[in-house]
C-alpha cells in the first residue's frame, strides 16, 4: 500500500480527496480498496476485511446491490445527465416527502455539504437575519459558516477553523455545547433577533455517535420557536438509516428544514435539503433564494437513491439494523470488560462509537477526553485481523443489512483479541 499511496501523494493532496481517509490520527497507511461487495472490502494486494465504514454511511444495504448495481446498469446506457427534468427526480422527491413528516418539497443537490449549505442560506433569506448557531463536535461538510472552531465547548463568537474562512464571516457563527439546553437558551436570549437558525446533528455522529439527551430536541424545537429561528436537523448521516423518518420520526421533534446525504444517494453522489411548502417556497425559481446545480438530480445518482429507499422499506429492514449495531456493541463491550480497558458505546440503531474512556459521553468534550492513542493501537489490531473501521476514534461504525451473524461472530472474536493486545 506504500507505494500506492506514495503515487497518489505525487499528485493528490495528501494522497486522498478527503482528509480523514489519510490515516492521520491513527498513523499508518490507508487501505487502497479495488473492490467491495455486501459488507466486504477487498483491498488492491487481495486481502478481504469486513467493512464498518460504509462509505461513511451510505452502503446501508452493502455494496453492491444487485439491485442498485442492475439499476445503474439500467440507467447508464439511457443517458448519465441530462440538465433538464427527468421523472426519476419526481420518484426520489416522493419517497422522500413520503417518508419524512413535514416535508412537502425537497431539492436535491450533489452532497452533504451543498445541502446544509444551502439550507443555512436559505434560513437566511427566510428570516432576513445573518447568525447562525452551531454545536460543537457537530460536523456539517465543510461549508464556510459552519466550519467554525468546533472544539470550542462554551457559547463563543466563531473563530475560523480553517485559513481561508474569513473572520468577518466565522463571527456570525455562534458555537454551543450539545445537549446544554441552558447554553441554547442564553444565546438566543441575548441575540435571538440576529440568529437565522440553529443547525445540529440530532444525533451527534461526527464527534463520535452521542445521543441526544430526552427533552434536548424538544428543547430546541420549543427555543428556536419562540425566537422566530428556523430550526434545521443536519440528517446526512442519521437520515433514512436511524428510522424510516430519520431521527426526527424516532425523536417524534420536526424541525423547518431537514438535510439529508449518504442513504438517500446509496453511495451514488447526492445531498438533498427539504421543509414545509412555504418556507421551501423561498427558493429559486418560486422565491428569491438562489440554488442551482448543473448534475443535481443526476438520473444515475437518483436511479441509486431510489432503489436504496425501496430496499429500506422492506419488511423487518430497521429490526435488522437495530439487531445487528445491538451485536457490535455487545461483542465490544465485552471484549473491553474482559481485558479490563475502560470503555464505553453510544448508540443508535445501526450507528454506533466505542469510545476509549469511562464515559458517559454526552458532548464533545466528553469525547474529546477519549484515549485516541488507544483508539488508534485498537483500529489497527483490528485492521491486522480483517475488520475495517474508521481511522479515528471520532467518527461512527455503520452497519448494513449484509452485515449477519458470521460476520459480527468474526469480528467480536478479532475484539476479544485486538482488546487483550492493547490491554497490555
Ligand atoms: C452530518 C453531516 N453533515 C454533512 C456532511 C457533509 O457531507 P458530504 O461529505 O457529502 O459533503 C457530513 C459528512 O460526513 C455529515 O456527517
Amino acid at each position: 500500500m506504500k507505494e500506492r499511496f506514495e503515487r497518489a501523494r505525487k499528485f493528490i493532496p495528501g494522497g486522498v480527496n478527503s482528509p480523514v481517509r489519510a490515516f492521520g490520527s491513527v498513523g499508518g497507511t490507508p487501505v487502497f480498496v479495488e473492490s467491495a461487495t455486501g459488507c466486504r472490502i477487498t483491498d488492491a494486494d487481495g486481502k478481504e476485511y469486513i467493512d464498518y465504514v460504509g462509505s461513511w454511511g451510505p452502503m446501508i444495504a452493502g455494496h453492491a446491490h444487485p439491485r442498485v448495481v442492475a439499476a445503474l446498469q439500467q440507467q447508464v446506457g439511457k443517458g448519465t445527465s441530462f440538465g433538464t427534468p427527468c421523472e426519476l427526480e419526481t420518484e426520489l422527491a416522493q419517497r422522500v416527502c413520503e417518508r419524512v413528516p413535514g416535508v412537502d418539497r425537497v431539492r436535491f443537490v450533489s452532497s452533504g455539504t451543498e445541502a446544509t449549505m444551502s439550507a443555512v442560506r436559505l434560513a437566511r433569506g427566510f428570516t432576513g437575519r445573518d447568525e447562525v448557531v452551531k454545536i460543537a463536535g457537530c460536523y456539517h461538510g465543510h461549508v464556510d459558516s459552519l466550519l467554525v472552531n468546533a472544539g470550542s465547548g462554551v457559547m463563543t463568537l466563531g473563530i475560523p477553523g480553517s485559513p481561508g474562512i474569513p473572520e468577518a464571516l466565522a463571527g456570525l457563527t455562534r458555537v454551543i455545547p450539545f445537549n446544554d439546553v441552558d447554553a441554547l437558551r442564553q444565546v438566543l436570549e441575548a441575540h435571538g433577533k440576529n440568529i437565522a437558525c440553529l443547525i445540529l446533528e440530532p444525533i451527534g455522529g461526527n464527534m463520535g455517535v452521542v445521543p441526544p439527551q430526552p427533552g434536548y430536541l424538544e428543547a430546541c424545537r420549543e427555543l428556536t420557536r419562540e425566537h422566530g429561528v428556523t430550526l434545521i436537523f443536519d440528517e446526512v448521516m442519521t437520515g433514512f438509516r436511524v428510522s424510516p423518518g430519520g431521527a426526527r420520526t424516532l425523536y417524534g421533534v420536526e424541525p423547518d428544514l431537514v438535510c439529508f446525504g449518504k442513504v438517500v444517494g446509496g453511495g451514488m453522489p447526492v445531498g438533498a435539503y427539504g421543509g414545509g411548502a412555504e418556507i421551501m417556497g423561498h427558493i429559486a425559481p418560486d422565491g428569491p433564494v438562489y440554488q442551482a446545480g448543473t448534475l443535481s438530480g443526476n438520473p444515475l445518482a437518483m436511479r441509486a437513491g431510489i432503489e436504496t429507499l425501496d430496499l429500506l422499506a422492506e419488511p423487518g429492514v430497521y429490526d435488522k439494523l437495530e439487531q445487528v449495531g445491538a451485536k457490535m456493541q455487545q461483542g465490544f463491550e465485552d471484549a473491553a470488560r474482559e481485558a479490563g480497558v475502560a470503555a464505553c458505546v453510544n448508540r443508535v440503531g445501526s450507528m454506533l462509537t466505542g469510545f476509549f474512556g469511562e464515559g458517559p459521553v454526552r458532548d464533545y468534550d466528553a469525547a474529546a477526553v477519549c484515549d485516541t492513542k488507544r483508539y488508534a493501537a485498537y483500529f489497527h489490531a483490528m485492521l491486522e485481523r480483517g475488520i475495517y473501521l474508521a481511522p479515528s476514534q471520532f467518527e461512527a461504525a455503520f452497519l448494513s443489512t449484509a452485515h449477519g451473524d458470521a460476520e459480527l461472530d468474526a469480528t467480536a472474536a478479532a475484539a476479544k483479541e485486538a482488546m487483550q493486545a492493547i490491554a497490555r
